[in-house]
């Protein structure tokens, strides 16, 4: 078995933190979204994997090296332009051989790993498996249209009507019939190998697909809500911890469901978990409510958040309004100034988003 996470793409709707780094590698309770991943992928017992990467490789590469730091092989496949995920497919026959492997998108966050799933694929001759998941929604999602005996017979994107509640997560069990399939298919009218065209190839030539139901949450990091939202299920999860070389001093109140990495400082402030402060951090008269991540070396001076994600190496200080939901990027300025006149001066680069 192998495994393949697919970290190419274009990452347009996380504009602009996209432009200047990989989405995959955007923390979620301050570790990338793809060491997540791969965290998963090697708690179900496989090893070998491939990683798809296009634009961004430099730094994708530069995180996660030859993988040995997560008991992983890593080898990269790049992906010369993003033409869809069963073009990445099409481009890793050779890393996989005759292998059956898992496919999993490498901006997606799931609840429980993926154990369950490898068990179930490894015991069963299917030529595929495709997880699934119960939404309220299945209209904003691609659905399966299940047969009678629980088979995969038809996957519809965003459908009008849906045949079932069951959306398609980012996660594929293939064997290596898949690449008759990508080998098979055309460009869609968007331009991109579509791996639903590819599943459905799949079907309609007599393989076998079945689903495998996911009972825990998945989040699709695709948006910035998204990332919040993953951010605050991963927090309500995490076991905290106060490093030792962390200092919180004694006018702080930090409550029991929150991380403190190394090296952070408190100083006369409240944090309320969950809540994830990073290593070489300062949050200093202030206030961090639920939900919130801190990335490291990022400072917090006067001002109260809640539920945000902010990066690393930024400074927010001396805001008398609560920062709220916000995704806030890398070496980001967010202050008071006290020249006049008074008034906002903003300094935002393409694609910025500012609700005042
Ligand atoms: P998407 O979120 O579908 O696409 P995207 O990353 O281009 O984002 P956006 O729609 O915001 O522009 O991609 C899902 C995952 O698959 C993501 O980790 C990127 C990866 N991917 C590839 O590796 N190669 C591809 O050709 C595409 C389209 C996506």
């Amino acid at each position: 078995m192998k495994a393949l996470i697919l970290s190419g793409g274009k990452g347009t709707r996380l504009y602009p933190l996209t432009y200047t780094r990989a989405k995959q590698l955007m923390p979620v309770a301050n570790k990338p979204v793809i060491v997540r991943v791969i965290e998963a992928i090697q708690q179900a017992g496989v090893v070998d994997i491939g990683v798809v990467v296009g634009h961004t490789a430099p730094e994708i590469m530069d995180t996660l090296k030859d993988g040995s730091a997560w008991g992983v092989k890593i080898s990269y496949i790049p992906q010369e332009s993003p033409d869809g995920l069963a073009h990445a497919v099409k481009i890793s026959e050779s890393f996989i051989g005759d292998s059956s492997f898992v496919m999993f998108l490498g901006d997606n966050v799931i609840q429980g790993g993926i154990s369950p799933l490898i068990r179930d694929f490894e015991h069963n001759a299917w030529n595929s498996q495709i997880v699934l998941k119960e939404v309220p929604n299945p209209t904003a999602y691609g659905v399966a249209k299940l047969r009678a005996d629980g088979s995969i017979e038809q996957l519809i994107e965003k459908p009008a009507n849906p045949p079932s509640n069951f959306a398609l997560v980012g996660i594929y069990m293939f064997d290596s019939t898949i690449f008759k399939a990508v080998n098979s298919i055309q460009p869609s009218k968007r331009g991109e190998y579509e791996i639903t065209d590819a599943i459905q190839w799949l079907i309609e030539n007599g393989y076998s697909v079945y689903p495998h139901v996911h009972e825990g949450w998945w989040i699709d990091t695709g948006k910035p809500i998204d990332m919040l939202e993953a951010n605050a299920l991963v927090l309500e999860e995490l076991t905290p911890s106060i490093d030792p070389t962390a200092f919180i001093d004694e006018t702080s109140q930090v409550d029991s469901r929150v991380t403190v990495q190394a090296h952070a400082r408190i100083v006369n402030s409240v944090v309320r978990g969950p809540a994830i402060i990073g290593e070489h951090s300062l949050v200093e008269n202030s206030y961090v409510a639920p939900f919130t991540s801190i990335y490291h070396h990022t400072t917090l001076r006067n001002c109260e958040v809640e539920r945000c994600i902010i990066l690393e190496e930024s400074l927010i200080s001396d805001i008398d309004t609560v920062l709220r939901d916000s995704l806030i990027g890398r070496k980001v300025v967010v202050q008071r100034g006290n020249t006049r006149p008074h008034g906002l001066k903003l300094n935002l680069g393409d694609h910025s988003n500012v609700l005042i």
